[in-house]
């Protein structure tokens, strides 16, 4: 069982009238949408084992340390931003080859690939060859957040894995953690996902931690901060850049940061997200409606995270004979 919240941070949430409107339409990105051959049992036949396989592992990593559920959530989030959910962020750097492992948003800051080696192990003993990185990474996602108390749902898979990696698709395509609202709606536009999805997709900021570079500048010298909270949060992230503090870690949500649930937007409307970019999502602009409404109804949270799932996994993924089924996710065959 999850810890009661303290009082503190439901007391704040009283008071703010909710007088914005939803987004009732949303520019939508053409990209992205050719996901008609990813289907829930492509594997039924040709590997009914690798559910079982992939939840093995990925429970007992979890047992040994909780925030890889959230790690792991966060490499496919990372992976489908880039060319689409085709595990190019698995592939390692070589000489000759740079991949998306020490692009901005990734590097020191990413982590699980040892999980994911050994999911894939497992999976290879039961049916070689047959199943992609990409999909093991989309069934590893889904399995964190169903151990660390979340939703659960049926995962589309069927993808193949890239022979490529894009290094300024890493930089470029995956919002840094200093975007306003409107930057994080566009990028999730390039997606093909909603504003809406955008903020039910952050949602998963209910779990893991962040670095006190990412979050420094938001506790120092932002004002839509609870006072208290940041000075909470200055006390573990020392002012100046550059010091041995910048990998210090904090949660994402205060409260249970390895438990999936609501507590993420009860945060927000307390004025204590961690990110600038959390905060955005509750600061006075069209995206208030919809974080007031996630953090008094957990139901509605994890029904749209859900859809912000199984539509982040099927951003262009590449099926038929495009690509192919790695032998080792960190390397091309
Ligand atoms: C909306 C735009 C987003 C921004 C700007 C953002 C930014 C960040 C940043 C800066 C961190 C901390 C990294 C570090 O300090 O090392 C982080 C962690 C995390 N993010 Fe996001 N993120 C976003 C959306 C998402 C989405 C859509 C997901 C998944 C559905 C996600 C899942 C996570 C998880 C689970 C962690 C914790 C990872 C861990 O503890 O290892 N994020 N994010
Ligand atoms: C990745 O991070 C390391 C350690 O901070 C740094 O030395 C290196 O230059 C970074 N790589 C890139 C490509 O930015
Ligand atoms: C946000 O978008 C604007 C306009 O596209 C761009 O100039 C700016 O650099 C972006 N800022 C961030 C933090 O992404
Ligand atoms: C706060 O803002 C000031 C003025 O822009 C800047 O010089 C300073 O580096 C910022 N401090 C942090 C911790 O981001």
């Amino acid at each position: 069982m999850a810890p009661a919240a303290p009082a503190s941070a439901t007391k704040c949430s009283s008071g703010i009238v909710i007088s914005v409107l939803l987004p009732l339409a949303l520019l939508m990105a053409a990209a992205g949408t050719s996901s008609a051959q990813l289907s829930t049992g492509f594997y039924s036949s040709s590997c009914p084992g690798v559910y079982d396989a992939v939840k093995s592992v990925v429970q007992s990593a979890v047992a040994s340390e909780q925030r890889m559920g959230a790690s792991i959530v966060r490499l496919f989030f990372h992976d489908c931003f880039v060319q689409g959910c085709d595990a190019s962020l698995l592939l390692d750097d070589t000489p000759s080859f740079q991949g998306e492992k020490m692009a901005n948003p990734n590097n020191g800051s990413v982590r699980g690939f040892e999980v994911i080696d050994a999911v894939k192990s497992a999976v290879e003993k039961v049916c070689p060859g047959v199943v992609s990185c990409a999909d093991i990474l989309a069934i590893a996602a889904r399995d964190s957040v169903v151990i660390l108390g979340g939703p659960t749902w049926d995962v589309k898979v069927g993808r193949r894995d890239s022979t490529t990696a894009s290094f300024s698709g890493a930089n470029n395509n995956i919002p840094p953690p200093t975007s306003g609202l409107a930057n994080l709606t566009s990028l999730f536009a390039a997606q093909g996902l909603s504003q809406k999805d955008m903020v039910a997709l952050s949602g998963a900021h209910t779990i893991g931690q962040a670095r006190c570079t990412n979050f420094r500048a938001h506790v120092y010298n932002d004002t839509n901060i609870d006072g208290s909270f940041a000075r909470t949060r200055q006390s573990g992230c020392p002012r100046s850049s550059g010091s041995s503090g910048d990998n210090n870690l904090a949660p994402l949500d205060l409260q249970t940061p390895t438990v999936f649930e609501n507590n993420y937007y009860k945060n927000l409307v307390c004025k204590k997200g961690l990110l600038h970019s959390d905060q955005e999502l509750f600061n006075g602009g069209a995206t208030d409606a919809l974080v007031q409404s996630y953090a008094s109804g957990q139901s509605e949270f994890f029904s749209d995270f859900v859809t912000g799932m199984v539509k982040m996994g099927d951003i262009t993924p590449l099926t038929g004979s495009g690509g192919q089924i790695r032998k080792n996710c960190r390397r091309v065959n």
